[in-house]
């Protein structure tokens, strides 16, 4: 087995029979996170974990309002709480603010019956598959379950289903992909969380492994050159057409408060609807473009029937095999004193 194979089994190795904290925080980080920057830090005392927001790893080309950042602490979040419930530890979260800290989400343990044990079992199963799906509609009940999972208040899921309704959606998946290409920082940001071969994944336990998504390997060198002959605009077009049209649909989170509060909000429901999806052996992805470009984000709330309002998420879901697992950085990189 590779060292890189290794790292990824020790990271997702299941809860140990008496979990501590660190052990919830491991599998916290194991929640998705955009460029897989992980921008958290964990913050430790007796029955309380702190997660703060990182702010050296923002990516503030496409995500200039730190949207995106919350939405993985609420992601990071929610994987803890239900790490924690599952272990007999029931848990509740409290959003606080600081000058200094800004937003961020304090988790307080108790003890009591277990729940969630089947969620808690998908997080280190659960992946962002970015591969071709089978193509398939999803059953009524496997629909409802995954709404019943992302059911919380203040957040709404819209599902697309239809395939007239899917292939509308590519267009503006389409046109938000074209702006982001045509967008040199864009892509400058995009190549800093780019990691070309398992080893680089490894070294800096983060970003985007190429294999992960099916791109094959290459030496530091030669990755960044291959890269810019391959990264066409109409290629990647038809890459997005193809995994849209061979997925059973698109989920799109919305929440009431366009603020962070709102974002953790919409994280820790994406996590329960992806955590359900990976139980019941659905795999998703994100197709974000249009609602991270500003100039496609209002046509696309207005064709989703909620014009002004702010789309957070765009999912796709569907079956497929899985693809190789993303690393994340050792516990001791993102647990503060
Ligand atoms: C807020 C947010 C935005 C994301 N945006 C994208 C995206 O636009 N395209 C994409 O392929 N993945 C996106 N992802 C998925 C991350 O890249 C992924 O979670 C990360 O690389 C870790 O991989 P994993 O989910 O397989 O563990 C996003 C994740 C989050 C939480």
């Amino acid at each position: 087995m590779s060292a890189y194979d290794k790292a990824v089994k020790a990271i997702r190795a299941p809860l140990p029979g008496a979990p501590e904290l660190r052990d919830f925080v491991r599998f916290a980080t194991l929640a998705p996170n955009s460029h897989n920057t992980q921008p958290w830090k964990f913050r430790l005392q007796s029955d309380t974990v702190d997660i703060l927001p990182d702010f050296s790893r923002r990516t503030p080309v496409v995500d200039p309002d730190d949207h995106h950042l919350y939405v993985t602490l609420g992601c990071a979040a929610e994987n803890l709480l239900i790490a924690a419930r599952a272990s007999g530890r029931p848990a509740e979260l409290a959003v606080m603010h600081d000058r200094d800290a800004g937003t961020w989400a304090r988790i307080v343990l108790g003890r009591g019956a277990r729940s969630d044990v089947d969620l808690c079992e998908a997080i280190p199963a659960r992946q962002s598959t970015r591969c071709k799906y089978d193509g398939r509609a999803l059953a009524a009940d496997e629909l409802r379950q995954l709404a019943d999972a992302a059911a919380l208040p203040g957040v709404d899921v819209l599902f697309v289903t239809g395939r007239d309704r899917l292939e509308q959606a590519l267009g503006f998946i389409q046109a938000g992909n074209g702006a982001q290409m045509d967008d040199p920082a864009f892509v400058n940001e995009l190549k800093d969380w780019l990691r070309y071969n398992p080893a680089a994944a490894l070294e800096h336990g983060d970003g985007l492994l190429g294999k992960c998504s099916g791109s094959p390997s290459a030496p530091d060198w030669l990755g960044p050159l291959v890269f810019d002959l391959a990264f066409r605009k109409a290629a990647e077009n038809r890459k997005y057409a193809r995994q849209l049209r061979s997925s059973a649909g698109l989920a799109v989170f919305v929440t009431e408060r366009v603020d962070p509060e709102g974002w953790i909000e919409v994280g820790r429901s994406f996590e329960r609807f992806a955590l359900r999806a990976t139980a019941l052996g659905i795999r998703h992805a994100h197709l974000n473009m249009p609602i991270e470009v500003p100039e496609t984000r209002p046509g696309f709330a207005h064709w989703l029937g909620i014009p002004g309002r702010r789309p957070d998420l765009v999912i796709r879901f569907g079956k497929a095999r899985p693809m190789p697992m993303s690393i994340r950085r050792p516990l001791d990189a993102v647990i503060v004193p």
